[in-house]
């Protein structure tokens, strides 16, 4: 369906604010400047209003500051902005924060979900009696299918979940809950499960981030065990286009992986970095990047590997990644380097004092 004709929707964006969230918004803003959209986000420490500022003269647009285990809240955005479309990316995402506190996790992860899926089941009527529909789009990982060995075969979508982290259980449960509620009570809800992003807006604390500002800081390069952890790198752009197609032609009550056919060893993914900040930022005092990498005790429970097996998707769906690893993280890299603005206020002390406490920095 071309743009042109395609009747203009209502969309919840949950966790708008935040990496995945915030591309997706601007994706969509640019892409269907007609629609409605509302950004529910609660501004935690990984949310981040300025990465939306541009959108906020663009009156079809709005961020609401709240929580999404507020029913009150949520009811009332549904019904006062005519929702038809949820996309929920709201979550506490990081694995190291599940390792030290998983309380958060369990609260936004599980019962924020259930929030908002009792919220949609109870408000949906109001757009079937209208001659509406609507979809509830869950947006979950790969790390639900637990971990790979070397020669095991990518996860697929009937791959059975085995969680390792709080966190991945956190969104193991979730998930369960979005795929019972289109069994139970016939809510159009769809899940994703998606590989390691990577790109713009993405915080510090995350891997690539952090590589890109502890080079630019002079600081080690932390890499957990021997550095032989496998992910599956996907470029966010890539991952926005892989959601627009699934709400536009994907099957209610339907489960679709998102992978970037890119698995690559950390310390591999490591020194690519090393290399381009090397050649885009030749200036810096420490060189070559890589003297900066050092290998740090390993995280709790780390999954080996992750790998996405893609095909239903790009079968049923037509979508499959366009931008490889080399060329991603050099977008990413220039970024970074050109937006010292956006994510030198993230290096709070709080930030410094998470980051001492992972990486056991001694005082
Ligand atoms: P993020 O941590 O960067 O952003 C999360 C956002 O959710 C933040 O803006 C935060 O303020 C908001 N938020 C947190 N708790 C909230 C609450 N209770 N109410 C309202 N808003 C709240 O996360 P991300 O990396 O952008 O991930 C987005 C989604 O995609 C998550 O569900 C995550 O599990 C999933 N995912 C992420 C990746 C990845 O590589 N980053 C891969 C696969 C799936
Ligand atoms: O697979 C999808 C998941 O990818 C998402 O569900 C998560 O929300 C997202 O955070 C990401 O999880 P990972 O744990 O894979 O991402 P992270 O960037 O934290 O780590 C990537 C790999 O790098 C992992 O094997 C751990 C390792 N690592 C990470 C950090 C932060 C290090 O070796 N050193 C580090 O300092």
């Amino acid at each position: 369906m071309s743009n042109s004709n395609r009747p203009s929707r209502n969309i919840l964006i949950t966790g708008g604010a935040g990496f995945i969230g915030s591309n997706f918004t601007h994706h969509w803003c640019e892409r269907y400047p007609n629609d409605r959209v509302v950004v529910l986000d609660a501004l935690t420490y990984a949310g981040n209003a300025a990465t939306l500022a541009d959108l906020e003269i663009k009156p079809e647009f709005c961020l609401v500051e709240g929580n999404i285990c507020d029913r009150g809240l949520v009811d009332t955005l549904l019904r006062d902005e005519a929702i038809d479309t949820v996309a929920h990316f709201a979550a506490e995402s990081h694995v190291d924060r599940s390792i030290l506190g998983p309380d958060a996790f369990v609260q936004t992860n599980v019962i924020g979900t259930f929030t908002l899926l009792e919220a949609f089941r109870h408000y949906y009527p109001t757009l079937t009696n209208a001659g509406k529909s609507g979809l509830f789009l869950h947006v979950s990982t790969d790390e639900v299918y637990g971990s790979l060995e070397p020669d095991d075969p990518a996860f697929s979508e009937t791959t059975p979940y085995a969680p390792n982290s709080p966190y991945s259980a956190s969104k193991a449960s979730s998930d369960h809950f979005a795929r019972a509620y289109f069994h139970t009570y016939g809510l159009p809800t769809i899940i994703t499960n998606c590989s390691n992003n990577y790109g713009p807006y993405h915080f510090p604390e995350k891997l690539v981030p952090l590589v890109c500002l502890n080079i630019l800081l002079g600081k080690p390069l932390p890499i957990y065990g021997d550095g032989l952890n496998v992910r599956d790198w996907l470029f966010v752009r890539d991952h926005c286009r892989a959601l627009d197609t699934v709400i536009h032609t994907g099957k209610p009550g339907e489960t679709y992986n998102v992978g970037g056919n890119n698995e690559v060893a950390n310390i591999d993914l490591v020194k690519m970095l090393c290399a381009l900040m090397d050649e885009l930022a030749p200036n810096l005092p420490t060189r070559p990047s890589e003297s900066l990498i050092t290998y740090v005790q390993d995280r709790a429970g780390h999954d080996r590997r992750y790998a996405i097996d893609a095909t239903k998707i790009k079968t049923e769906l037509g979508w499959e990644p366009s931008v490889t690893v080399e060329e991603g993280l050099r977008q990413t890299v220039e970024w970074y380097l050109a937006n010292e603005s956006w994510w030198k206020p993230l290096l709070s002390a709080d930030y410094q004092k998470y980051y001492d406490r992972v990486y056991q920095v001694a005082h």
